[in-house]
């Protein structure tokens, strides 16, 4: 619709399949506009069988005549958005005139990779994070701390100097973790080199989306990592360090809360994690192992293995509330085809006790243990469906399970990689 500005949100640990509902809404936007996170990402988009991997462009930029905005509340590593243009340049799409990188946002610099690395590497079994190395945490230390350097900076003059000052105060920071320190020269005149090539890129995306609001244009904000992952609201400390939740789009992009007409949440028919970190509904047996291979539930960033598990309501429930969502989109039912029987947890029980809701604690989240009902499997390729009615009554009966558990309906039912195996369910009263 036109001018409505619709915020996109991973409900569980990321990994849902953000990139091609995006990629499916994107036909309907202006605007796709990333807003907190980095180059941790990995959005998949398929088109035409060929598989393309963003981490830091928004999905939008496969649509010729969309514009997209990397906002202020991403961290952004130059070398790696310059590999990630140079490879949607090779597939035939253009970035001139399309692509915005905010002023605001802030820089990853070689150094917040080793110190990410480092840090990981000091810590002990049961006390890493397993983050993705891109050096997201510490950038977002910097920016916290205010010290970060922004986007805006690779435009002034005095660019080199500031990161030579930032280098050299890193290396001391490295040198006390006993790592190795970097080369500054080479660091200064590779991020120079960058910031040359990237500086066309940068504007005041604030001003852009105000001016596309006020001509009647929508916009999609297309949210990174998941609910499960925000650094408040997530199993924290086993988190990212960004709002992945709803509220990030509008302190990630300078669009004020008044502005966003519609929150969906990507929900996977199953749930995943990488990095470590509790997790109720893993399976560590055979059955998880199916839905890796099945769902191909390898980080798209990293190419980690996926931790693998059962639907999990109580995240759901919790991430439908704290991202207020209107509707999911699920994605991959298609990969429960095979199965005999499908759990779904509904609650959870730790410590002599029954949680309705996702407990604050990740010590408490860690003894707490599913409680399941059992669904009949459906047993049928659901791939070729194009409608509700074309899916058998078990595969039916799933999806309204998960729309009665949370309170949302599925407006958006995904069966297989491609923008062809996308189910629209236009409104309730469509279900029967
Ligand atoms: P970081 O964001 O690299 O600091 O990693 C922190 C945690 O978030 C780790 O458990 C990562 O595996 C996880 N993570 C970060 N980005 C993503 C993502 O896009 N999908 C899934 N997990 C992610």
């Amino acid at each position: 619709m036109p001018g409505t500005n619709t915020v996109l949100i991973g409900a569980q640990w990321g990994d849902e399949g953000k990139g091609k509902v995006i990629d499916v809404l994107t036909d309907r936007a202006d605007w796709v506009v990333r807003y907190q996170g980095g180059n941790n990402a990995g959005h998949t988009v398929e088109i035409g069988g060929t598989r393309y991997v963003l981490h830091l462009v928004p999905s939008g930029i496969f649509r010729e005549r969309t514009k997209c905005v990397i906002g202020n509340g991403l961290v952004v590593d130059p070398a790696g958005l310059l590999a990630e243009i140079a490879e949607v340049r090779a597939a035939g799409f253009g970035v001139e005139g399309r692509l915005f990188l905010g002023d605001r946002a802030h820089l990853v610099l070689p150094y917040h990779r080793a110190l990410d690395a480092g840090r990981e590497r000091t810590l002990s079994d049961g006390e890493r994070i397993g983050t993705t190395q891109r050096g997201i945490g510490p950038a977002y230390v910097d920016k916290a701390q205010r010290t970060g350097l922004r986007a805006g900076a690779m435009c002034l003059p005095d660019f080199a100097d500031m990161v030579r000052a930032r280098v050299e105060d890193a290396n001391a920071r490295l040198a006390h973790q006993g790592q190795p320190v970097l080369d500054v020269a080479e660091v200064v005149s590779r991020a120079v080199a960058a910031a040359k090539e990237l500086a066309p890129l940068v504007a005041d995306t604030v001003d852009l989306l105000h001016g596309a609001m006020a001509r009647g244009e929508s916009i999609l904000f297309e949210g990174a990592q998941g609910t499960m992952l925000d650094v408040d609201f997530g199993s924290y400390p086993f988190v990212t360090s960004s709002n992945a939740t709803s509220g990030g789009a509008c302190t990630g992009s300078g669009v004020p809360p008044n502005r966003i007409d519609k929150v969906i949440g990507v929900l996977k028919a199953y749930t995943t994690r990488v990095g470590e970190g509790p997790f109720p509904t893993e399976l560590l047996d055979a059955t998880g192992e199916t839905l890796r291979a099945v769902g191909r539930e390898f980080g798209a960033t990293t190419g980690r293995p996926r931790r693998c598990g059962w639907f999990d309501a109580v995240v759901a429930r919790y991430s439908a509330r704290v991202n207020g969502i209107d509707a999911w989109a699920l994605t991959k039912l298609d990969v429960l085809d095979g199965f005999d029987t499908i759990r779904v947890c509904t609650a959870y029980e730790a410590d002599g006790r029954r949680h309705e809701t996702v407990p604050a604690d990740a010590g408490v989240l860690a003894r707490c243990r599913p409680v399941y009902e059992e669904h009949p499997g459906w047993k049928a390729v659901l791939r070729g469906a194009s409608g509700l009615a074309d899916l058998p009554a078990a595969a039916r009966a799933y999806v309204a399970r998960i729309e009665s558990l949370t309170g949302v309906p599925v407006e958006i039912l995904s069966v297989g990689p491609g923008r062809e195996n996308t189910i629209q369910i236009p409104a309730k009263a469509a279900r029967g």
